[in-house]
């Protein structure tokens, strides 16, 4: 018997059988620069020194352990998250996959409201489990699943439609769920008016702030966390891909207030907490600090937004490039697959999409002046190509 796996994503013909920095090597030797980087997660690049270090030095002393047990690695990583959590928010928890923080942080908004409704994004993306799915907009994503019913009511408020806020945003609602950027919908940047608009009417009607830091998080846009655009003090706040640098783990981090709120049997993982994911948060950490890298980010992100927006400016399919630090969408008038085909086989370069027009690139935060040049020179060649 052949053992296939399950088709959930498209194959895009490559073997990949190492990586490292910014890039992957295939099984015929031909390297690729990475700025797909397994949907935004190898942020701090491939085998990040720091983080493959810890992540050794765990697995010789304990791999498994139920969060019943406390361990030294988990002392250090939550010593260290302090310095990067905004400061109100004093409690976390560990669990796989992004999707799952959504899971825990929807258990601790409806257990601590007592309502049932949610204020979400058109565009939204919060991942595929059953109670995230119910947030995630696409359509395309939970339409046959909705004969099932709804454990939840979920509003659909337009991005930076500041006057629609008052509309959907009343005292039913037990939380507001955003991403600082809208990733998978398309790269759409936040303005600052409206999130902190949303912010506050989200404090007169008492329902909780939720922000999904999950690919904005960790330096990805030039800052720490995306939010300190917004000078606002989430309730919850979610984070996951470049926090283990490539270890599969997700961090929910919650307000004091919240954090009593919830307690043994609400919820549970096994695998969640555990010593090794401790381990690849606590060396991430140290990665981000020591090598500067929310700065790097900053800087080479500017460099390649402009480099994109004054070559592709003037690009006949090119609609519009947008933003911010190493999160970057290049909105297309076609569909981007022949494009990131054409990328991947001519340019040697990987990149992904959003929505359905827009070529994203999640960049690690170490790439180099000439990678930023390959990028715009490829995407500009396989653009005329594959017209
Ligand atoms: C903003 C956001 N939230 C949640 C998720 C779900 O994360 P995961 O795929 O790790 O479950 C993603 C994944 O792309 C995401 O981008």
């Amino acid at each position: 018997m052949v053992i296939r796996l399950l088709q959930l994503y498209s194959d895009r013909g490559l073997t990949i059988v190492k990586g490292e920095g910014q890039y992957v090597w295939d099984d015929k030797g031909n390297r690729y620069l990475d700025v797909h980087t397994g949907h935004g997660v190898a942020f701090l690049g491939h085998r990040n020194p720091f983080v493959v270090e810890y992540l050794k030095r765990q697995i010789d002393n304990i791999m498994v352990l139920s969060p019943t047990f406390n361990t030294p690695i988990r002392e250090e990583a939550l010593r260290k998250l302090a310095y990067i959590l905004p400061p109100q928010l004093s409690h976390v928890y560990l669990l796989n996959s992004g999707t799952e923080a959504v899971e825990l942080s929807l258990k601790i908004v409806f257990k601590s409201t007592r309502r049932r409704k949610i204020v979400a994004l058109k565009g939204c993306f919060h991942g595929r489990t059953f109670g995230s799915l119910m947030l995630t907009w696409n359509p395309r994503y939970k339409r046959q699943f909705e004969p099932l019913g709804r454990l939840f009511e979920v509003v659909y408020l337009k991005p930076n439609a500041v006057e629609d806020i008052d509309k959907v945003l009343d005292d039913d609602v037990a939380a507001v769920y955003f991403e600082p950027i809208l990733g998978e919908g398309g790269v759409i940047p936040l303005d600052r008016e409206f999130v902190r608009a949303l912010y506050s009417r989200a404090r007169e009607v008492g329902a909780y702030v939720v922000v999904d830091e999950i690919q904005t998080g960790f330096g990805r846009t030039g800052k720490l966390w995306a939010i300190e655009r917004f000078g606002i003090d989430p309730d919850i706040l979610l984070a996951g891909k470049a926090i283990g640098g490539g270890y599969p783990v997700s961090l929910v981090a919650v307000r004091g207030k919240l954090a009593n709120n919830i307690g043994p049997g609400d919820h549970g993982s096994t695998y969640g907490s555990n010593p090794l994911a401790f381990a690849a948060v606590a060396g991430a950490i140290q990665a981000l600090l020591e090598d500067k890298v929310v700065e790097k980010a900053a800087r080479i992100g500017k460099i390649l937004i402009n480099s994109l927006a004054e070559e592709l400016g003037n690009v006949r399919f090119v609609r519009e490039v947008r933003g911010v630090g190493l999160m970057v969408g290049i909105e297309l008038r076609k569909e981007p697959t022949p494009t990131l085909q054409c990328l991947q086989e001519k340019q040697y370069i990987l990149a992904l999409k959003a929505g359905s027009t827009v070529l994203r690139l999640l960049p690690p935060y170490m790439i180099s002046f000439d990678d930023v040049e390959r990028i715009v020179e490829g995407i500009k060649k396989c653009l005329s190509l594959s017209s």
